[in-house]
């Protein structure tokens, strides 16, 4: 079988062609339009909460966030070490710190029982990530945050229609959305998530000052009765009409998004049984929709992920390696940062994983010969 399956590809249907033709009709294709309000009110309202403010990208949503707390030079945020860089920029541009604590061995977030260990009279906010689809254990971090007095920055790039059950507000506990749980909560819409609007992010709240905060700063701070004079410093992280009409097009299909996500994690769940590899986790609180589906060599497999990976492409299959740990990251030894701090399983991980073909538009017939070859590989 001569087969070149993609890590993941974008699936484009004919609402989204639709409303594209309609912003090129209209002429709404920059920073205003309808699809921009509705993007960012169906989204909020997918995920429960109140407002949502569109923005370029994942990252620039991340330090959107980080800066409309107004954090004082050397205040900390804690994060986990096994994440992506947007998430320790947010903070370092900020001129904040970013404090680290390693992640779960089953379900590769952040590992809540370290984090209370971390806190010192600095720490301002918690930086949970949803990490590959499966939430982080929030109730804990819920808790923690409360007890502290700390903000949640919620990112849940990776989780679009993650749940968590939660047991916060009610003793008998609810299936809650990933991005309800932050003070601010950010979301990416790169091409490879399940929603996507090419280059996308969006943050929300529930907090109606930090959302008018958060509206100045994506747009240069202009003062709102003066164009063109400014109090503070702001960005041009403005997403277009036109981006904002494939999200619109998504978001009316999200169940069924959703639905092959996890189909496609259950097939290689069942697939990859019994194979020297941890496979992702489903922990009783979580419902994970497998954004990507990775895996990790046991440590009695020889072979390194590397390798591995290298025999997939032989075979037409695309694979990507997992994150570097944060304080492994050469820039940040250069500043100095996360000095001589040691994280067991996010290093381990992160030479040992990395993820699948995941796209929306993988066939049984690719699942099969991916879990073949990988069988093949392996034994
Ligand atoms: C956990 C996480 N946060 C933030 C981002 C940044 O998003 P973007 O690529 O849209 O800047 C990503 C990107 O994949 C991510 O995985």
């Amino acid at each position: 079988m001569n087969l070149s399956i993609p890590v993941n590809e974008p699936l484009i249907g004919i609402k989204e062609k639709e409303y594209l033709s309609d912003c090129l009709k209209t002429g709404w294709i920059s920073s205003v339009g309808k699809y921009i309000d509705l993007f960012e009110t169906n989204w909020a309202k997918f995920c429960g909460k109140k407002y949502g403010i569109a923005v370029s990208n994942g990252t620039a949503a991340l330090q959107l966030a980080v800066d409309s707390l107004n954090l004082s030079t050397g205040d900390e945020v804690i994060m986990p070490s096994f994440s992506i860089i947007s998430c320790v920029l947010a903070v370092v541009r900020n001129k904040a710190v970013p404090v680290l604590v390693d992640c779960d061995p089953d379900t590769w977030t952040m590992d809540v029982n370290q984090i209370e260990k971390k806190i010192t009279n600095k720490t301002k906010a918690i930086m949970p990530v949803h990490i590959y689809g499966h939430p982080v254990d929030m109730d804990p971090v819920l808790k923690i945050a409360k007890k502290h007095n700390l903000a949640i920055i919620e990112d849940a790039a990776e989780a679009h229609g993650s749940q968590y059950y939660s047991k916060i507000n009610t003793a008998k506990g609810k299936w809650e959305k990933c991005g309800s749980f932050g003070t601010l909560s950010i979301f990416s819409f790169y091409a490879n998530k399940p929603v996507t609007t090419g280059e996308g992010g969006m943050v929300l709240t529930n907090d109606e000052k930090l959302a008018e905060r958060l509206k100045s700063l994506r747009n240069l701070c202009f003062l709102p009765n003066r164009r063109f004079c400014h109090e503070d410093l702001g960005y041009n992280f403005r997403l277009t009409n036109l981006q904002a009409a494939l999200g619109v097009a998504q978001i009316e299909r999200i169940d069924k998004i959703i639905a092959k996500k996890r189909w496609i994690g259950k097939q290689y769940n069942k697939q990859l049984m019994g194979l020297p590899l941890q496979l992702p986790s489903e922990k009783p609180w979580a419902k994970n929709i497998y954004w990507m589906y990775g895996v990790v060599l046991l440590d009695k497999y020889n072979l390194g992920a590397r390798i591995t990976m290298a025999r997939m492409k032989e075979k037409g299959i695309e694979t990507r390696p997992f994150f570097v740990g944060m304080h492994e990251q050469p820039v940040f030894k250069k500043m100095e940062l996360f000095k001589r701090e040691k994280y067991p399983t996010t290093e381990r991980i992160s030479r040992k994983g990395f993820y699948l073909p995941s796209g929306l538009s993988l066939t049984t017939a690719q699942i099969d010969y991916v879990t073949q070859s990988l069988r093949e590989i392996l034994s």
